[in-house]
């Protein structure tokens, strides 16, 4: 038998897209004839009882929305064995069976132990970093792409005119696909991420001498958070090129905005499937993403998995942008 009240949080990192999971859960919850809680700020709402009832209007006019509706919190309290003991007799007090989570890899560790204390979970991944080894799309990633590719077209018509070069760091502490992905949207020279070491002199400066002797005049480099040091390579490469060099952090922007159509329809589709899990008795599932296909597997198995990533798009990349 499966659950017939159940609740939705967003945890972590927002992403474009959050809000149209957060409505397709409420609504799809409303449709199987479930109660339905929005949680306030993450795992912190479940521990202080921030929640409260939705209805069906409760989620319109929020899709169109970057953010998430419920706001997000990292919750050190809910990450001790007494929290997670706590936000299950709280979610069992008001009659919560089983819980929604969006957000990332965190907030799934999170769910398995609210699942060890008897609540039934259900994971959808929602982070712009698209780092979950599980699934091959995060709720927010296309939306992030397509912010990082317009900030750094603008980037790009500055540094053309000056005969620069511009080091543009984009978010994805793990992860470099926000780098790759953009890198390739946007022509970079070259790419810098957390998965691939890179040798400075090899991969920039003889790149970029290379570039130079067939009339390339003006040149952009992606980082990802994960390298670092954006400002600091910025000055070496002035200092061993001879070319004037300009460091942009792409920061927080990339977080917000609109969510694309991509978001909008996966986060739809990965809410619904999470309800209907736990309208039929699953617990402790993560919802992913395969080629085209909303799958889910077990959330424990699910963080044992290993990402993998995609090394000959990188060699590609690294061919055409020369
Ligand atoms: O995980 C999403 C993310 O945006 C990362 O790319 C980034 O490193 C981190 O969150 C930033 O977190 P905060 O907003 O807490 O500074």
């Amino acid at each position: 038998m499966g659950a017939k009240s159940i609740a939705v949080l967003t945890s972590g990192g927002d992403a474009p897209g959050m809000n149209a999971a957060v409505r397709a859960v409420v609504r799809s919850a409303l449709s199987f004839d479930m109660k339905v809680y929005g949680v306030m700020r993450g795992y912190n709402g479940l521990l202080n009882g921030d929640v409260k009832e939705m209805s069906m209007r409760s989620v319109s006019d929020i899709m169109q929305h970057g953010g998430t509706a419920l706001f997000t919190a990292r919750s050190p309290e809910f990450n001790t064995a007494e929290g997670v003991k706590k936000a299950a007799d709280k979610c069992r007090a008001m009659g919560i069976e089983g819980v929604v989570v969006i957000g990332g890899d965190g907030s799934f560790r999170g769910a398995r132990d609210l699942c060890g204390e008897g609540i039934s979970c259900i994971g959808v991944p929602g982070t712009i970093d698209n780092d979950i080894a599980c699934t091959d799309y995060t709720i927010g990633y296309d939306t992030a792409l397509n912010t990082a590719m317009e900030m750094i077209d603008r980037i790009r018509d500055t540094t053309e005119s000056h005969d620069r070069c511009s080091v543009v760091e984009v978010m994805g502490r793990r992860c470099g696909d926000i780098a790759l992905h953009t890198s390739i949207a946007v022509g970079a020279m070259a790419t810098l991420v957390p998965e691939v070491p890179y040798d400075f002199q090899r991969d920039i400066v003889d790149r970029m001498k290379l570039a130079q002797s067939t009339g390339k005049r003006h040149y952009i480099i992606v980082v990802a958070e994960g390298v670092g040091h954006t400002q600091d390579l910025a000055e070496k490469i002035q200092e061993a090129t001879g070319i004037e060099t300009r460091a942009t952090i792409l920061g927080h922007v990339q977080r917000g905005g609109s969510p694309t159509l991509r978001d909008r329809v996966v986060a739809s589709r990965m809410g619904y499937h999470a309800v209907e899990l736990l309208y039929n008795g699953a617990s402790n599932r993560v919802v992913a993403l395969k080629g085209e296909t909303i799958v889910d597997y077990d959330i424990t198995e699910a963080l044992d998995m290993p990402r993998v990533f995609d090394e000959n798009l990188y060699r590609i990349s690294a061919r055409l942008s020369i």
